[in-house]
């Protein structure tokens, strides 16, 4: 789909729709709307007085305009009160306005922002609107044969600027939209991707296409290569299955070079059948997301390489499959990590913590100025925070707080859980220095409890994405399957320490 912004009147543009945002509470029309209002002969209070609509968020009404202007139709979208806006609330009107759009069979659509009197920045807005129609509109139709001609996409949306200022500030702020939201949308294709056809080799096949660009470099470690140096907890994991495993590093370098790196360890577990201590066969197959952490960093580095931001970024991804093959790794086995430290593995299910241990360690290599690691890692924290919610845990309040304040700005929820001393007694083993699996109680937080000692001295913070990355139920932007979750988040980061470094 091609996202323009032009130059014109919305009264005078030729489109087969216009969508127009409403605030529930607009008892009196306002601004563009009265303006498009007069000229289309009262149309829009003619719906709004009719009852058919009252702006609550995600409603849709369509009317057509015979001929009275050049728009085909009216799409009023229901952006809900005006006391409640976010910029969320728009993303979300906008996706199901588009989706409207495309049920209609229509490849084309149009829409001005000055429909939306909310005092935010026009930029902000442009961006919310672009997000919402890009990742609203997402399918993922890679196997589908049958009726593929039916299932063909938007061709075109178009932003309509009235003033030259405009046309600028809502040109620059859509492509960016338009960058991140692609970045977002190869995201989720590596997560739909089915475990056959999204192993670590096609893994690191993706991430060739991304080193494409220009100030990226990409190393992949082969088996051979990770037994060398010692990352027998990656490995481990990797012997059940007869796929090799890689170590996927995406190397952007957009900064100074004597600027350290912001590392961002992924979690790349292709499919996740919990190995020996199997998982049951109800819902198993959702387990080929488990890879959805690093093809979120894959998605991000891609994006910070796209907008050219002026930041080094690193992006590591341990990928593999945890089978139970029989040369499988096995409960009571003892793995000594890249660290040198030892684990006796409990459950051959808590694998995630097993190869992100010995990628946390290799990130050090590149002498970071911080470490953010985003996994798909327990079943516990979806039962502590949700399903939309992303638990975040980490021993660095700076890093925390800027990873809390990109949440906050993306609208990409973000809950802290606490990393207390008293919950390391719970992975201490009797046999080895720590064991995999410190129990249910509080299970998100032993996880990354876990995790932290395989991390060097340097700030880190750990996202476990286990709810928030595979959808059973349509959200207003994000369509059910993979969600992308993660790189609009890492992205606005990696933004904001463009701008203002670790402080
Ligand atoms: N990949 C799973 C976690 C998961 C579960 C993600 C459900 C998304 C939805 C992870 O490898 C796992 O199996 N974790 C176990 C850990 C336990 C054995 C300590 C879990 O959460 O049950
Ligand atoms: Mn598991
Ligand atoms: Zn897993």
């Amino acid at each position: 789909m091609k996202i323009l912004v032009k130059r014109g009147e919305i009264t005078d543009f030729k489109s087969e729709a216009v969508v127009v945002p409403y605030f529930e509470d607009g008892k009196e029309l306002q601004g563009k709307v009265k303006h498009l209002d007069k000229n289309s002969g009262g149309l829009i209070r003619e719906i709004i007085g009719g009852g058919d609509f009252e702006g609550k968020h995600l409603q849709v009404s369509v009317t057509y305009t015979r001929g009275i202007i050049p728009a085909k139709r009216i799409v009023l979208a229901g952006v809900g009160k005006k006391a409640d806006f976010t910029t969320e609330k728009l993303r979300g009107a906008f996706a199901h306005a588009a989706r409207h759009v495309r049920s209609l069979k229509l490849r084309e659509f149009s829409t001005s922002l000055d429909f939306i009197l909310s005092g935010r920045p026009l930029d902000e807005i442009a961006k919310a609107v672009v997000e919402g129609v890009c990742l609203g509109l997402y399918q993922y139709t890679s196997f589908k044969t049958i009726d593929r001609d039916k299932m063909e996409g938007m061709k075109e949306f178009a932003i309509i600027a009235e003033t030259e200022k405009a046309f600028n500030i809502i040109g620059s702020a859509a492509k960016e939209a338009e960058i991140i939201s692609r970045a977002v949308c190869f995201t989720r294709d590596m997560v739909s991707a089915p475990g056959n056809e999204m192993t670590p080799t096609d893994m690191a096949n993706e991430a060739r296409k991304i080193a494409k660009r220009k100030n990226i470099k990409l190393t992949v470690l082969d088996e051979a290569e990770m037994q060398k140096i010692g990352m027998n907890a990656l490995l481990a994991v990797a012997r059940g299955s007869e796929e090799p495993a890689k170590l996927i590093i995406l190397e952007f370098r957009g900064g100074n070079k004597s600027d350290p790196p912001i590392v961002f360890v992924g979690k790349g577990l292709t499919f996740d059948s919990g190995g020996i201590s199997i998982k049951p066969s109800e819902k198993m197959e959702e387990m080929k997301s488990d890879m959805a952490g690093g093809a979120a960093v894959m998605g991000a580095i891609m994006a910070a390489a796209d907008l050219s931001l002026k930041v080094n970024a690193v992006g590591l991804i341990p990928a593999t499959e945890n089978l139970p093959g029989g040369r499988a790794y096995k409960p009571g086995d003892i793995l000594k990590s890249l660290s040198g430290q030892t684990i006796e593995v409990l459950s051959t299910d808590a694998e995630g913590r097993l190869i992100l241990a010995d990628a946390l360690t290799y990130a050090g290599r590149f002498k970071p100025a911080a470490i953010v690691d985003i996994a798909t890692l327990t079943a516990a924290c979806v039962i502590a925070l949700g399903d939309h919610v992303t638990g975040m845990m980490g021993t660095d309040d700076k890093l925390k707080r800027k990873i809390k304040d990109a949440a906050d700005a993306t609208e990409e929820k973000v809950w802290e859980l606490p990393l207390w001393e008293d919950y390391y007694e719970l992975i201490k083993s009797d046999v080895a220095d720590y064991k995999n699996h410190g129990g249910r109680p509080g299970g998100a937080i032993t996880a990354a409890a876990f995790l932290s000692k395989f991390v060097g001295n340097y700030p880190w913070v750990h996202l476990d994405i286990a709810g928030p990355a595979w959808l059973t139920k349509d959200k207003p932007y994000i369509p059910k399957g993979a969600s992308g979750v993660g790189v609009r988040l890492m992205v606005q980061f990696l933004r904001h320490w463009q701008k203002r470094g670790r402080n």
